[in-house]
C-alpha cells in the first residue's frame, strides 16, 4: 500500500511520514520542494500514481482571508480531482476541532470549505479534526499580548502534542475510510488562561496573563466549550507538563517545530 503525504515536509507531515515508514508502509512525502504542488497541480498525477491513500496535511503559506480560502479551495479541488483519476481509495485530511464555531476567522472559513469539498467528492474519506497543537500554544499568547499583558478568556481547551496528532493520523490512514469526521484531542482539559500561564512560566517569559471573559483566542470570540472536542474524541497520551519538560526550561530550548 502506497501512502502519499501531501505536505509531508511540515510539522505534522514530517512526523507522519516517519511513523508510517516505521510501520513498514511505502510513503511518498510530497511538497513543493519535491516538485508536488497541490495549488497548481504540478506533480500530483505522478505522485498519486498507484497510491491507495492520500493524506492532506498541507497548510496555506498566508492566513490572510482571501489567500487562505483560495489555498484550501484550490488545493483540495486539485487533490480530489487527481485522486479520483488515480483511483485513490482513501483521502485523509487534517482539520480543526470546533471549526464551525470559529467562523469569525477567515482561516476557519477556509477549513470548512475544505471539509465541504471533501464531503461532496466521490473519493472515500476521513476528516480528522485535531485540537490545538502544544507547539502553537506560545502563538496564542503572542496574539493576545498588549505590552506585558496577555488577555485571555478562561474557557476550556484540550491541546495535544504534534506527535500524537501524527500517531492518530497514521492509524487512520492505514484503516478504512470512515466517510465522516473523527475528532482527536489531548489527554487533559485546561482553562486557556491557566495553560498560557504554565507555558510562559516554563519559558521564563515575564508576561502576565490576565483572565478576561472578553479576551479573544486568535482574535476570535470563544465560549466555554468552543475549543474542546466531543466526548467520543480519541485522546493522545502526551501530557502538556511532560512535553514542556522534554526540553530544559528556557524559551530557546523548548520544543518548537520538529
Ligand atoms: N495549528 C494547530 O494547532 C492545528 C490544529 C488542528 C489542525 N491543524 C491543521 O494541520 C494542518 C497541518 O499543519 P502544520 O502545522 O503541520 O503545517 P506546516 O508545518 O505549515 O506544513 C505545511 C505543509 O504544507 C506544504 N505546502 C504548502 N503549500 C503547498 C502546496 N502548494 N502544495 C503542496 N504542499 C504545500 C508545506 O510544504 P513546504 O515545506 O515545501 O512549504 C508543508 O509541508 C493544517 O491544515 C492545519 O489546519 C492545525
Amino acid at each position: 500500500m502506497t501512502i502519499v503525504v501531501i505536505g509531508g515536509t511540515g510539522l505534522i507531515g514530517s512526523k507522519l511520514v516517519k511513523k508510517l515508514r516505521e510501520q513498514g508502509q511505502e510513503v511518498i512525502a510530497a511538497s513543493p520542494s519535491s516538485g508536488v504542488n497541490s495549488l497548481t497541480g504540478e506533480g500530483l498525477a505522478d505522485a498519486l500514481k498507484g497510491a491507495s491513500v492520500a493524506v492532506d496535511v498541507t497548510n496555506s503559506p498566508s492566513w490572510e482571508d482571501a489567500a487562505v480560502l483560495k489555498f484550501f479551495e484550490t488545493s483540495t479541488r486539485n487533490l480530489l480531482k487527481y485522486e479520483a483519476a488515480a483511483r485513490v481509495r482513501h483521502h485523509v485530511a487534517l482539520s480543526v476541532v470546533g471549526t464551525e464555531r470559529l467562523l469569525e476567522s477567515g482561516f476557519f472559513r477556509a477549513k470548512i470549505a475544505q471539509e465541504n469539498l471533501i464531503k461532496a467528492s466521490t473519493v472515500p474519506y476521513s476528516i480528522v479534526r485535531a485540537t490545538q497543537f502544544f507547539e502553537f500554544v506560545q502563538k496564542i499568547a503572542d496574539l493576545s499580548t498588549e505590552g506585558n499583558k496577555v488577555r485571555l478568556p478562561p474557557v476550556l481547551i484540550q491541546p495535544m502534542a504534534a506527535d500524537d496528532v501524527a500517531g492518530a493520523l497514521s492509524g487512520i490512514a492505514m484503516s478504512s475510510p470512515v466517510n465522516g469526521t473523527v475528532e482527536i484531542g489531548g489527554p487533559e482539559k485546561f482553562r486557556l488562561d491557566e495553560l498560557i500561564r504554565q507555558d510562559l512560566a516554563a519559558r521564563q517569559d515575564p508576561r502576565e496573563v490576565i483572565s478576561d471573559p472578553h479576551g479573544r483566542y486568535y482574535g476570535i470570540a470563544v465560549t466555554e466549550r468552543t475549543l474542546v472536542p466531543n466526548d467520543d474524541a480519541r485522546l493522545g497520551r502526551t501530557r502538556f507538563a511532560d512535553w514542556l519538560h522534554a526540553a530544559k526550561p528556557g524559551a530557546k530550548t523548548l520544543p518548537q517545530r520538529a
